[in-house]
């Protein structure tokens, strides 16, 4: 039997309290499948720096690394408000992106029919929406340096941040939109500020040149990125796949998730670079929602994105396309028959715990695949 390394980093607030729920899942998977996932478990962020002093320890790093893939839950909350900024509990986070070297981030926002009335947006600009912004993820603004706040001596203080890009990076992003545009609705929007940035400039440049070289047959836009954030709010459909740097796509997201209704059905992976021998890809699965410190243990925690982030683990590390698509659909009809958590909960629909939801969505898997 193939077996299949899973590490999982529940993290802080609710994290653990969403990470259980995904281990429901495989357990039964394990037991009714066959699948061989072995778990073993770490700590990321607070929980990491309460234990070991650092947002993630070297042994748990090392394990992340040799995993197949990556379960993270979610990081922070204001008990580490006040820890040193290098091992604030995103550092953890930061540093798994950056050692596993996972620079392709994708992030799905996709309306569930179910809850086309929660979004902030009326229900027909946003019924059917499928948008799959592809956010640069190891470089920017996030990891450039220098990167500091120096003390002028003169009653004042100068911060700075650095932006930076090289062709390789652009080019190895924009290759996965491409890529994944082709599986889609062939279809990209690269968005830049090159009005007002030479990271832009050259964004703008790198992407133009590798469509035209490898990919001419994908449909190609370029936006710049206020504009962008507007189009998403105004009219998300007319999106396919959306490339965008690491600041960018951080905010993009968020913005594209809210329009389906609530931040906390949202999943998403990382990807690095396959293995030129083994094709595997290190990888990391997330949702891109926070951790909620003041709900958890509370039994409030939505777990779709969670367990939205595991069925994109199944299709992306696993390929195991089936399972995907029954976890998928078991979410899908759940919500469907009008289950919900506190967060997307509404009149005339049944209000669940955060384990209620996971047991229904088991059980409607359980149904799907018999
Ligand atoms: C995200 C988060 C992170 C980011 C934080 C927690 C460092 O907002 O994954 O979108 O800014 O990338
Ligand atoms: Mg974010």
């Amino acid at each position: 039997m193939t077996i299949r390394n899973l590490f999982l980093l529940p993290g802080d607030g609710i994290g653990p309290d969403i990470m259980s729920e995904v281990k429901k899942l495989i357990n039964w998977m394990n037991q009714e499948l066959g699948t061989g996932f072995e778990i073993d478990e770490g700590l990321v962020g607070g929980s990491a720096y309460d234990a070991h002093g650092a947002a993630i320890s070297n042994g748990d790093m090392a394990k992340a690394m040799a995993a197949d893939a990556v379960l993270f839950g979610a990081v922070g909350g204001p008990k580490w408000d006040k820890v040193p900024y290098d091992v604030r509990p995103e550092a953890g986070l930061l540093r798994l992106r950056k050692e596993m070297e996972l620079f392709a981030n994708l992030r799905p926002a996709i309306c569930y029919p179910a809850l086309a009335d929660s979004s902030s947006l009326r229900k027909e600009v946003i019924e059917g929406l499928d948008i799959l912004i592809v956010r640069e993820l190891t470089g920017g603004v996030y990891f450039g340096e220098p990167k500091e706040i120096t003390d002028l001596g003169n009653g004042q203080k100068r911060a700075v941040d650095t932006q930076i890009y090289d062709t390789f990076e652009i080019e190895r992003i924009a290759g996965v939109a491409f890529e994944l545009a082709r599986t889609r609705d062939n279809r990209v929007c690269s968005m830049e500020k090159r009005n007002v940035m030479k990271s832009g400039v050259l964004w703008n440049e790198v992407v133009t040149d590798i469509h035209a070289a490898k990919y001419s047959d994908v449909i190609l836009e370029h936006m710049l990125a206020d504009a962008g954030g507007m189009q998403l709010v105004r009219a998300p459909k007319q999106f396919d796949v959306i490339v965008t740097d690491n600041l960018f796509g951080d905010m993009l997201s968020d913005v594209a998730a809210m329009l389906t209704g609530s931040l906390g059905m949202l999943p998403s992976a990382s990807l690095g670079s396959p293995d030129p021998v083994s094709k595997q890809r290190k990888a990391l699965y997330e949702p891109v929602h926070g951790s909620a410190p003041d709900i958890s243990g509370l039994g409030k925690a939505n777990p779709i994105a969670m367990i939205a982030s595991f069925a994109m683990c199944l299709r992306y590390s696993f390929n195991m396309t089936k399972q995907a698509d029954i976890v998928e659909k078991a979410i899908s009809d759940v919500l469907e028959s009008g289950k919900r958590t506190a967060d997307i909960m509404s009149e005339g629909n049944t209000l669940l715990t955060t384990s209620e939801m996971g047991d229904a969505i088991l059980a409607q898997m359980v149904s799907l695949s018999e």
